[in-house]
């Protein structure tokens, strides 16, 4: 069975965006792949978090995981920071990663220029550790967005660089897993193109019905069609983008038809809204709250998903040591 992995920083709370986009079709994966998931908790210190943040974002994500219906008995979930294997490897690639590549990475010329008093090592070999999570699983399939396709040429890059270096056939390198048929871009509510939390657009999966009723109601709209079968601005599109997602054709094709004959009031069209992603949701939050209140059962997920992860990797640590020389 092909091996998938993929790993999110944990830096809040999963929004509807992380859910559509995302941990829904990871949880259709789990039962066609060999799935592991984990909670990319070194990576995040790029950003120099608090203690407190640190261990409080990986437990959240880890109960929102389950909440979404990851099963830790298919597809381990792990936090990156109790798998310590992935030092080494990220070491050992490091040793034959270049000033000039890493500094060519867009994300990281990004960062540069937006935090230009944070320009830290870390930063710049954030592809190595990529790399090394990936490679040290030899995983076949990564699902990501397209924000990553960069950094997934990079750990292709250096799974070659390995086996040419140390003329082997051992890393083979991992593709871009577009889940294309699942995956879609969710908007946000503010009239902007996507959902995100850098945005501060978000609805969270944790969100109450009172705090969902008041985002979907502020969302943005305009004054209404002004002739027939009119073409959808992108705020208007945004909301019934939500109507496909949340409540379905029925709902879609009437709010539609509205529209089309340009009887629609937002107000309804909201208010349904509000109520079908408050539908959707609650199962989710109850189930959020259940595992967040359960320490010691997000702790025996989080042994298991170590355990199973540590044996891939220090099955591959072994070989890799003996292939540069040690041992
Ligand atoms: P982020 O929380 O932005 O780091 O996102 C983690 C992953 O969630 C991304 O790689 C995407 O796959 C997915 N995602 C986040 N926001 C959206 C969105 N608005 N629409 C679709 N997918 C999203
Ligand atoms: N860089 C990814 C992101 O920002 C998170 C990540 C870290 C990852 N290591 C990974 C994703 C390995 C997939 C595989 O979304």
């Amino acid at each position: 069975m092909e091996r998938v992995i993929s790993g999110i920083r944990p830096t809040g709370n999963l929004h509807l965006g992380n859910y559509f986009g995302a941990v829904k079709s990871f949880v259709k994966m789990q039962d066609e792949y060999d799935c592991m998931f984990f909670i990319a908790d070194w990576h995040s210190l790029t950003t120099h978090p608090k203690p407190e943040n640190i261990r409080r974002s990986a437990k959240t994500i880890l109960a929102e995981y389950l909440a979404c219906g990851i099963d830790p008995e298919k597809a381990p979930i792990y936090i990156q920071s109790d798998v310590k294997q992935v030092l080494e490897l990220y070491l050992y690639f490091n040793m034959n990663a270049y000033l000039g590549e890493l500094e060519r990475v867009t994300s990281f010329k990004e960062k540069v220029r937006k935090q230009p008093d944070n320009v830290n090592a870390g930063l710049l070999t954030y592809p190595t550790l990529m790399a090394a999570d990936i490679l040290m699983h030899k995983a076949d399939k990564v699902p990501v967005g397209k924000d990553q396709e960069q950094n997934m040429e990079m750990a292709r890059l250096f799974a070659r660089r390995f086996n040419r270096i140390y003329e082997v056939e051992y890393f083979k390198e991992p593709q871009s897993f577009h889940y294309t048929a699942e995956a879609v871009k969710v908007p946000g509510l503010d009239g902007s193109g996507k959902m995100g939390k850098s945005e501060g657009n978000c609805i969270y999966l944790c969100d109450d019905e009172a705090t969902i009723r008041k985002k979907v109601m502020r969302a943005v709209t305009d004054a209404g069609p002004t002739e027939p079968n009119q073409e959808k601005p992108e705020p208007i599109k945004n909301l019934f983008t939500f109507l496909e997602l949340v409540s379905g054709k029925e709902a879609y094709d009437y709010y539609n038809e509205q529209y089309n004959t340009m009887q629609i009031r937002y107000g309804d069209l909201k208010k349904q809204l509000a109520a079908d992603i408050n539908a959707f949701c609650a199962p989710i939050r109850e189930k959020i709250q259940t595992y967040s209140a359960d320490d010691e059962y997000l702790q025996r997920v989080a042994r298991l998903g170590a355990e199973r992860a540590s044996e891939s990797a220090e099955k591959t640590l072994r070989e890799v040591r003996q292939i540069i020389g040690f041992r």
